[in-house]
C-alpha cells in the first residue's frame, strides 16, 4: 500500500539496477510470440525511466541483453538487437527534452555493426544532458567483465604503469565497464525469478534485492514506487550492529 507520498524523497537511491527479466512469459501468457512482449518490454522501460527521473534517480542501469543471450534462437536475437536500433532512433527525441544522459555497459564492440552505431550516436546526442544517467547493460556479462579487468590491470603490472602493491579495490572498480558509476544500492529483479544471472558481481556487493513475481511487461511507475519504499524500510548494516547505525 505505498504510493509517492509514502516514499522519503530525501533517501532515494543513487542508483537503481533492474533484471527486466520475463517478456517471453508474458507474452505467451497472452498467446503472442516472444518478440511482442519485448517490444512491450521497452513500454516498461519509457514508464519506468521516468519515474526514476520525477524521484531524482541518478543512474538506472538496466539488464537488456546478456552474453548468455546469444544462445537464445536466431530470430529472437535478430529481432532484439532490431528493437534496440528502433527503440533508440525513436526514443531520441524524449531523452533529449527529459535531459536523459544514455550510456553502455558490457562487450559493445561485440553487438552488431547498426546497433553500436545507433548506441554511439544516441550516446553522442545526449552526453551534456545533466538529469538522470541510462544504463544500458548490452552484451553484458559480469563474469566478462571481471575477466577484461585482470588482463588489463595486469598488463599495466607487465608495462611497469602499476605496481603491484597499488592493486587495490579502487583500481579493480575503475577497470569495471561501470567505472564512475556508483554501486547501485537498490537491484530489482522482475518475473520470480531469485538469481543475478551475471549481472553485476562486484558492485552489487552491499546492494538492497528486491524480488518481485510480476513479469517485466507490466512494472511501471507504482511497481518502482513500491520497490523504493520497501528499500527505504530495510536496514543496511555493512557489518556494523544495529545500534552503531541508529548511533551515526
Ligand atoms: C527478459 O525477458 C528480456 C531478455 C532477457 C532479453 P525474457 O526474454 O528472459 O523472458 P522470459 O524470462 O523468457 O519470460
Ligand atoms: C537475464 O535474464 C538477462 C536480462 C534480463 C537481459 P535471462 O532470462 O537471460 O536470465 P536467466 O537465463 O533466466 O538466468
Ligand atoms: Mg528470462
Amino acid at each position: 500500500m505505498s504510493d509517492l507520498n509514502h516514499i522519503d524523497l530525501k533517501a532515494v537511491p543513487e542508483h537503481i539496477a533492474i533484471i527486466m527479466d520475463g517478456n517471453g512469459r508474458w507474452a505467451k501468457s497472452k498467446g503472442e510470440d516472444r518478440l511482442y512482449g519485448h517490444s512491450k518490454g521497452v513500454d516498461a522501460v519509457r514508464e519506468t525511466l521516468k519515474a526514476a527521473a520525477d524521484l531524482k534517480v541518478k543512474y538506472l542501469t538496466l539488464y537488456a541483453f546478456s552474453t548468455e543471450n546469444w544462445n537464445r534462437p536466431k530470430e529472437e536475437v535478430e529481432g532484439l538487437m532490431n528493437l534496440l536500433v528502433m527503440s533508440l532512433a525513436n526514443e531520441l527525441e524524449e531523452l533529449n527534452e527529459n535531459g536523459v544522459r544514455l550510456q553502455a555497459i558490457g562487450n559493445i564492440i561485440g553487438l552488431p555493426s547498426s546497433c553500436q552505431q545507433s548506441l554511439s550516436e544516441a550516446i553522442e546526442q545526449t552526453k551534456d544532458n545533466t538529469g538522470i544517467t541510462l544504463v544500458l547493460a548490452l552484451n553484458y556479462s559480469s563474469k566478462w567483465e571481471i575477466e577484461q579487468m585482470v588482463k588489463r590491470i595486469s598488463s599495466k603490472v607487465q608495462q611497469g604503469e602499476v605496481s603491484q602493491e597499488k592493486i587495490d579495490q579502487d583500481l579493480i572498480s575503475s577497470e569495471l565497464t561501470t567505472h564512475g558509476i556508483p554501486d547501485p544500492e537498490l537491484l530489482i529483479r522482475t518475473s520470480g525469478e531469485h538469481r543475478v544471472s551475471n549481472f553485476l558481481l562486484w558492485q552489487i556487493a552491499y546492494t538492497e534485492f528486491y524480488f518481485l513475481d510480476m513479469f517485466w511487461p507490466d512494472f511501471g511507475k507504482k511497481e518502482l514506487h513500491d520497490a523504493i519504499y520497501d528499500y527505504q524500510n530495510r536496514e543496511r548494516r555493512f557489518g556494523l550492529v544495529s545500534e552503531q547505525i541508529k548511533n551515526v
